[in-house]
């Protein structure tokens, strides 16, 4: 019997989920429940890296976030949600790998860099936050995690992961701990409605699955088209166009949208019939999500108990790499 392989993902508790989540991550998720062990972690102790001056923000959205994955079809019969913070041997094996990993070696994680560019740190970097791949290495070595599905942009940690599992596995002379391929979605990052390349909360151009239908519309309104298709008689470009875009991923009409396309490109078509289509298509996506959103949303404590027996399953899963892992450096002192 071959044994299944096993996925771990996370996201960090900062706000509700939106359209670029489901799009990169979720959608992607769903599916792999049925192939894969799978192990979905709201990574509240990373989200403190940049928010440890409001951890009610935090605390909140560790139960939005777990509504978000009820609501869009993860599993909980078949995925293993769980908390981080309440894994206690991954703050153990983060202290571990510290030892095996350079300050500079953390100042040149791509990923890192750039967040701490972003960010501002500037000389008051908090060591926390320039630490988090180290902490994320834990994440995924403590369920022993074969595959991390992660946007290109996490790949950086990946390979920081694997370089900390060889040092630890050479050094201690063991093979007790496991390294992560990472797996790239091969769609396309969903832009934001301003047409950016990322659709993202610090950036104000988000979607959120649990948007009601008003704001929908607002937002869609709102959407960045062709900024050169200034009359309904003109030519419109449909590349780049962020109601196009949405319209490929989340429409279901091929032929209709191929329509629209083909009129909007000779000229003749406004952007307000293109979004207004846009808005029944989000509403068709979004109508049973947020129906399965309200439903669980009647009892958040129901919620909870669903993330608190996924934690308890991880918990003696994380208890056994850490024996393995103390037998390893022979800090097993029982
Ligand atoms: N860094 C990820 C993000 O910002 C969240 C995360 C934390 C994660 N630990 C992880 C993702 C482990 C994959 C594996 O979205």
């Amino acid at each position: 019997m071959t044994q299944k392989k096993i996925v771990l993902t996370g996201d960090r508790p900062t706000g509700p989920l939106h359209l670029g989540h489901y799009v990169g991550s979720l959608a992607n998720r769903i599916q792999l429940q049925h192939e894969y062990t799978q192990y979905v972690m709201i990574a509240d102790i990373q989200a403190m890296t940049d928010n440890y001056e409001n951890p009610q923000k935090v605390r909140q959205n560790v139960v939005e976030v777990g509504l978000d994955y009820l609501a869009v079809g993860i599993d909980p019969e078949k995925t293993t949600i769980f908390i981080q913070s309440m894994i206690p041997q991954i703050a153990e094996l983060t202290i571990l790998y510290l030892n095996l990993v350079t300050v500079n070696r953390l100042k040149r994680n791509p990923t890192v860099s750039a967040e701490i560019k972003q960010k501002g740190f500037g000389e008051s970097l908090p060591a926390g936050f320039l630490i988090y791949p180290v902490s994320q290495a834990a994440d995924i070595t403590v369920v022993k995690a074969h595959i991390v599905p992660v946007g290109e942009d996490q790949a950086p940690m990946i390979e920081q992961t694997n370089e900390i599992v060889r040092s630890f596995n050479r050094i201690y002379k063991t093979d007790v701990l496991v390294e992560a391929k990472a797996m790239i979605p091969s769609f396309a990052r969903l832009p934001g409605i301003d047409g950016q390349a990322k659709m993202s909360k610090s950036l104000g151009n988000a979607i959120y699955l649990s948007d009601p239908a008003d704001v929908i519309k607002d937002k869609v309104m709102r959407m960045y088209t062709d900024p050169n298709h200034l009359k309904v008689s003109d030519p419109g470009k449909v590349e780049g166009n962020t109601v196009f875009t949405y319209l490929d991923v989340f429409g279901t009409d091929t032929a209709k949208i191929q329509e629209l396309k083909d009129q909007y490109q000779k000229g003749g078509l406004g952007d307000v019939i293109v979004k207004r289509y846009l808005i029944d298509v989000l509403n068709a996506f979004l109508d049973p999500i947020r129906t399965r959103r309200q439903e669980f949303a009647k009892d958040r404590d129901a919620v909870m108990a669903i993330l608190l027996a996924g934690t308890h399953r991880t918990l003696q899963v994380a208890h056994q790499t850490m024996t393995d892992v103390r037998n390893a450096i022979q800090l097993n002192y029982e």
